[in-house]
């Protein structure tokens, strides 16, 4: 299949890419590098013997993705691109209604006008907000507790009014918990721009020295240990969790969602403590009152997938932190590295 991948050179869609091309399918990635290094597509060519072909473009503009669908007709599209940094979507709620809302408004119409009738999209368990109970199935209410939370929701909303609209649609609706780890190669990973906002990348940096203390945020929740529980995903797990979806949902219409999560919880100091065993170094942390908007837990119930698409996470989180901790450790200062620091696999 032709695949689009919008946001195809960040984080996940990056290493979606080349699973994609090791399962014979043919991606093209359209980004505009927001926040993301073209130096990727010469990372996935060392890795897999296929460059993907890099279209520089953003979700917004309709003559750019309008350019592109006319010269590739492609089968399917997978929409990663988008902002999701939680603080900056508080600061500047606008930015995060054009670029995730009204981006996806756009390439919607370009999609649907050029005749691609498949997507799946990266939604994220923050819809679900604060949780009554866990673990979390795709029942659960959803009240994001968040802008960036809240736009996710708009979107999912808008392609299920699509889908009703237009019902040879195939509407594929993912919801990520939290994605950790890099590739195995340790050539692909998380390059964070400034601190970063969340666990794993942030106790990877201290560990490589860039950052002197982990802090942690609250050690007074109602957990075992105190410390915030969240349901850590392998990023290979995660991407693999797309593949399943586009080889049972393509051509299947209408609108499908799936928790991609392990339907495990882990606290911060375990995650650290299983950082510290795959660095083989201990990580210096100080504890600080709780983050505000935090949850003390949530999982997912990861049933459905594992039924609908037969798909499940296999890696723990000891994988998880050896992955992150070998791109982190090659790659100290991410994509800014030297190009000789690429290795072929
Ligand atoms: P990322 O920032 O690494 O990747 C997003 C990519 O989209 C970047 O390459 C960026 O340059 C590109 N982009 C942003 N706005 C664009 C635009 N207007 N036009 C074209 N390209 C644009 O993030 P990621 O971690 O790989 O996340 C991918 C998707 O998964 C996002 O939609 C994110 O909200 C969602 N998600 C991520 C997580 C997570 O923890 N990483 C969790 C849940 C959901
Ligand atoms: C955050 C976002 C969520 C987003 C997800 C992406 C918030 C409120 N939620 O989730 O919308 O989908 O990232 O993966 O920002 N922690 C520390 N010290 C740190 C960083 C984090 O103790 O320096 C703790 C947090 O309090 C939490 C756990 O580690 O208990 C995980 O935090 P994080 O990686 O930021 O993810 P979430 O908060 O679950």
């Amino acid at each position: 299949m032709n695949i689009l991948l919008t946001g195809g050179a960040g984080y996940i869609g990056s290493l979606a890419c080349v699973r994609l091309i090791e399962a014979g399918e043919r991606p093209v990635i359209y980004d505009n590098l927001s926040n993301s290094s073209a130096a990727v597509v010469d990372r996935i060519a060392a890795l897999t013997g296929v460059r993907p072909e890099l279209v520089e473009g953003d979700i917004r503009d309709r003559a750019r993705l309008d350019e592109l669908l006319k010269r590739s007709p492609f089968d399917a599209a997978i929409h990663f691109a988008g902002s999701k940094a939680v603080g900056e979507s508080t600061r500047d709620p606008l930015l995060y209604y054009d670029n995730n809302v009204h981006g996806s408004r756009v390439l919607l119409s370009a999609l649907h006008d050029a005749g691609v009738r498949s997507i799946v999209f990266s939604s994220s368990a923050t819809v679900y907000g604060d949780p009554d109970t866990v673990p979390l199935d795709e029942q659960a209410p959803t009240r994001p507790a968040n802008t960036y939370g809240r736009t996710k929701l708009v979107i999912e909303n808008m392609l299920r009014d699509l889908a009703v609209a237009a019902p040879d649609w195939s509407v594929t609706l993912l919801r990520y918990f939290n994605p950790v780890g890099a590739h195995p190669s340790g050539q692909l990973g998380e390059d964070p721009q400034g601190p970063p906002n969340n666990l794993v990348p942030y106790i990877a940096q201290v560990a490589v020295g860039r950052r002197p203390h982990l802090t942690v945020f609250g050690d007074d929740y109602a957990t075992p240990d105190g410390t915030g529980v969240r349901d850590y995903i392998h990023v290979m797990d995660l991407v693999d969790g797309h593949i399943a979806a586009l080889r049972r949902r393509h051509g299947q219409p209408g609108v499908r969602t799936y928790n991609l999560g392990t339907g495990r919880g882990h606290s911060v100091m375990e995650v650290l403590q299983a950082f510290e065993r795959a660095a083989g170094r201990s990580i210096a942390h100080v504890v600080a009152p709780r983050r505000p908007g935090d949850v003390a837990r949530y999982w997912a119930d990861p049933a459905l997938a594992a039924r609908d698409l037969d798909w499940r996470a296999v890696r723990s989180l000891d994988d998880m932190c050896r992955d992150a901790w070998r791109w982190q450790k090659d790659n100290p200062d991410g994509y800014a590295a030297a190009p000789d620091r690429i290795r072929t696999a």
